[in-house]
């Protein structure tokens, strides 16, 4: 295994914040369709480690658009892993500090049935009341709020100020038994400006989960990493799509950086390259990576498919790390741009720097669960082991 590290403008984190001395919240999202995926990629109930998670988010619940009401997943138990709701909220029990949300909504539920139900005072309200009694039957601590995004993907302009009715409106209805509300966000300015109001959202949310990740993909022209805590070597300056701007962008919007939750992203973005000639980031592809083993989706693969083959097939691989910011790798033609327990620690560094609540994963079912490639957890240990060691 080739592995070149670069030193980047700033391999220890740049300007120096005061920090927050008290540790911060570790937000672990968790897809329960994981409990789908076969052999070692199948996950359940008993694999969430509560002993590193604060919080863990339970996704998705999707909604109706023409009533208010709201559609649970599907509880499935394959080869003794289960999904189901009651064995999660047991896991209180084991730990009685352990915040359990649910959220609602997601990439593939969009926007169209939040916009039909948040701009109508009838189906809004009842949404809220059929969100309260879930969250209160189940014996959640809270909701997440995943609408991605208001006004954009089929939404209506009006949507941005009836998010924030909707947000004011849950707040009220929980204050009766302080349960949690939190929303995961977009984090460039242009999706602010679409979307979100800042100041007000701030004021009625427990914490922002910021979506850090997922900033570039096939839908660019040319190679790049899932989500770079500074800006590319490859970048020219006009491109602002790394985390620390993500996390100003935020800041300067008027949120409270303590209420801010940087998103660390357990997984990869591939491409499959054009050529061997240039196998950076900002190199020409054909398109998106082949589809991982376990999780089965091109253009993506979990930190322990990127792990696991580099493991069993270690010569194969040229792996570069940018020092505290990213990792690409290829194997021939499959390229990958990524986190690896370095940089995650760096990004987690650098959000106990800027004062923020704590790191979210997107998702503890995509880290090294197993410990196919060493100890269990790598990422959300590492991440930890960052926040509290700055
Ligand atoms: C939404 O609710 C209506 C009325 O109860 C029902 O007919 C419809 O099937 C529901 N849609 C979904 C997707 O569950
Ligand atoms: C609402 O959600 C349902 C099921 O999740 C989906 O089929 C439908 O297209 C969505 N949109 C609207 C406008 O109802
Ligand atoms: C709001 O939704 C209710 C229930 O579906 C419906 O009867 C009413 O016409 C809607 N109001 C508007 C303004 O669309
Ligand atoms: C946010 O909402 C407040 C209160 O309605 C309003 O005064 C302010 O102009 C809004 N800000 C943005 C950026 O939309
Ligand atoms: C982080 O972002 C801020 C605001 O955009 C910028 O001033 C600073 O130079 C960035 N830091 C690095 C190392 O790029």
């Amino acid at each position: 295994m080739k592995v070149l590290v670069l030193c980047a403008l700033l391999c220890f984190g740049g300007s120096l914040a005061a920090s927050v001395s008290t540790s911060g919240v570790v937000v672990c999202y968790y897809g329960e369709w994981s409990n789908e995926r076969t052999g070692n990629g199948r996950f359940g109930v008993s694999d969430l480690p509560t002993d590193l998670c604060t919080h863990i988010v339970y996704s998705f619940l999707l909604l109706n658009g023409t009533t208010g009401g709201i559609i649970a997943p599907e509880e499935t138990t394959y080869e003794g892993k289960t999904n189901t709701v009651a064995d999660l909220i047991a896991l209180k029990e084991t730990n009685a500090d352990l915040k359990i949300l649910v959220a609602i909504g997601g990439w593939t539920e969009g926007s169209t049935n939040f916009t039909a139900v948040v701009n109508n005072d009838t189906l809004r309200a009842d949404f809220v009341s059929n969100l309260y009694n879930y969250i209160d039957s189940n014996g959640f601590d809270g909701l997440d709020v995943d609408w991605e995004y208001p006004a954009q993907r089929g939404g209506a302009d009006t949507d941005k100020e009836q998010f924030v009715t909707l947000i004011k409106e849950l707040k009220e209805a929980f204050a009766a038994k302080s349960y949690l509300l939190t929303a995961a966000v977009a984090v460039t300015q242009s999706h602010i400006d679409l979307s979100y109001n800042v100041t007000q959202l701030n004021e009625y949310l427990d914490y922002i989960h910021l979506m850090t990740y997922d900033l570039h993909g096939t839908w660019d022209t040319v190679t790049g990493v899932n989500a770079p805590l500074y800006a590319q070597l490859t970048d020219d300056s006009s491109v602002n799509l790394n985390v620390n701007n993500s996390v100003h962008v935020w800041i300067n919007n008027g949120a409270t950086p303590s209420k801010l939750v940087l998103g660390l992203g357990a997984y990869g973005k591939t491409f499959t390259l054009t050529s061997l000639n240039d196998t950076s980031t900002g190199a020409p592809f054909t398109g998106a990576g082949a589809a991982g083993p376990y999780v089965a989706e091109a253009g993506v693969y979990s930190y322990y498919e990127i792990c696991e083959d580099q493991k069993y097939n270690a010569t194969q691989w040229n792996i570069t790390e940018v020092e505290g910011s990213y990792v690409y790798a290829n194997k021939d033609l499959f390229w990958v741009g990524y986190d690896n327990p370095n940089t995650i620690k760096a990004k987690a560094q650098y959000a106990k720097t800027m004062g923020l609540g704590g790191i979210m994963y997107w998702a503890v079912d995509l880290d090294d669960f197993n410990g196919l490639c060493g100890d269990k957890y790598p990422l959300i240990s590492a991440g930890i082991a960052g926040y509290n060691s700055s």
